[in-house]
C-alpha cells in the first residue's frame, strides 16, 4: 500500500496510464522488429468488427492504428449487422487457418442475432489476444499460462507502478464481467492478496469497500465510489469510462470513481489517462506474445 507523508496535505499518487503504455508499446514494437527480422514477417492482427456501434467504431479504430504504430500488420474486416453468424464463423475458421494472422480480436458486443459465446468459442486460442477463449479463461483460473484478457493484464501493470508485495493484502474489485472482474479477481488472487468480488447488487458494498488496500472499480457507474468509501492509502484503480453530459450540452468521461474526493487515497488512475491507454498496449503484448508461441510451436 502507498503511505502518504503525514505532515503534507494528502495528495495521491497519479498512475500515469499513458505514460506506462507508451513504454510498454515501446517494448513491443522493439520485439515486432526483432520478430519481423527474424521471420521475415511483422506479427498480423485480425480485428473483426460487425455493425456500426459508434463506440466500437472508435475502439476499434484506435486499436488499428496503435497495432501499425508498433509495426505489426492489422488485418480488418468490417462486416455489415446483418451479417450471420455462419458467416462470422466461416471468417473466424479462414483467420485460424491463416498462418498469416498471430491474432484474432472480435469486437463486442455483436449484434443481439449473433451468439458472442460461440464466436469466442470458435477462435484458436493460440489466437485468442483478447483471453476470452475458455483454455485461456481456464488457464488463468488454474495460474498456468495462456493470454490474460488486456484490461486486467493492464490493471496489473498499474499496480505493479506502486505496490512491490501483494501478499495478504486485502483487493475489493467492484463488477463481476468476464472482460474485467472475473480476471482481475484471478489475477490478484494469484499474488495471493484477499479478494473480495462485489457488483452493483451487492449489500452493504460501502462497508466492504472501506476494507480495501487495492480497489478495482468496473461497476460501469458514474462517480459510484465515493469518497468516504476509500480507506487513507489505499491504491485505487478506475476501471469506468463514462461518458456523461456536462454544461453547454457537452459530454465528458468519468470513471466509476468520484476522483475529485479522492485526495486520501494512496495511489489513483485518472479518467481518461488511466486504464484505458493500457488496454490497447497489451492487445499489441498479448499479440507479439502470440506470435511469438506461435513461432516456437508452444
Ligand atoms: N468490447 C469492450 N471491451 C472489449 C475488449 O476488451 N475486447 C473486445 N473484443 N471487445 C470489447
Amino acid at each position: 500500500m502507498v503511505s502518504a507523508a503525514p505532515s503534507r496535505a494528502p495528495a495521491p499518487r497519479i498512475i500515469d496510464g499513458r505514460a506506462i503504455a507508451a513504454r510498454l508499446i515501446q517494448t513491443v514494437a522493439a520485439e515486432v522488429h526483432d520478430h519481423a527480422a527474424a521471420c521475415g514477417v511483422a506479427p498480423g492482427l485480425a480485428v473483426v468488427l460487425v455493425g456500426e456501434d459508434p463506440a466500437s467504431l472508435v475502439y476499434v479504430r484506435r486499436k488499428i492504428a496503435e497495432t501499425r504504430r508498433a509495426g505489426m500488420r492489422s488485418i480488418e474486416h468490417r462486416l455489415t449487422a446483418a451479417t450471420s453468424e455462419a458467416e462470422l464463423l466461416a471468417l473466424i475458421d479462414a483467420l485460424n487457418g491463416d498462418p498469416g494472422v498471430n491474432g484474432i480480436l472480435v469486437q463486442l458486443p455483436l449484434p443481439a442475432h449473433i451468439d458472442a459465446g460461440k464466436v469466442l468459442d470458435a477462435i484458436d486460442p493460440m489466437k485468442d489476444v483478447d483471453g476470452f477463449h475458455p483454455v485461456n479463461v481456464g488457464r488463468l483460473s488454474t495460474g498456468t499460462g495462456g493470454l490474460i484478457p488486456c484490461t486486467p493484464l493492464g490493471c496489473m501493470m498499474l499496480l505493479d507502478t506502486v505496490i512491490d508485495d501483494f501478499r495478504g493484502l486485502n483487493a475489493v474489485v467492484i463488477g463481476k464481467s468476464n472482460i474485467v472482474g472475473k480476471p482481475v479477481a484471478l489475477l490478484l488472487l494469484e499474488r495471493e492478496c484477499t479478494v473480495t468480488v462485489t457488483h452493483i447488487l451487492t449489500r452493504g458494498l460501502a462497508g466492504i469497500v472501506r476494507g480495501a488496500d487495492i480497489l478495482v472499480a468496473a461497476a460501469g457507474s458514474p462517480g459510484l465510489v465515493r469518497g468516504d468509501w476509500v480507506k487513507p492509502g489505499a491504491v485505487v484503480i478506475d476501471v469506468g469510462i463514462n461518458r456523461i453530459e456536462a454544461a453547454g450540452g457537452k459530454h465528458r468521461l468519468v470513471g466509476d470513481v468520484a476522483y475529485e474526493e479522492m485526495a486520501h487515497a494512496g495511489a489513483i488512475t485518472p479518467v481518461p489517462g488511466g486504464v484505458g491507454p493500457m488496454t490497447i498496449a497489451c492487445l499489441l503484448a498479448n499479440t507479439a506474445r502470440a506470435a511469438r508461441n506461435q513461432q516456437d510451436g508452444r
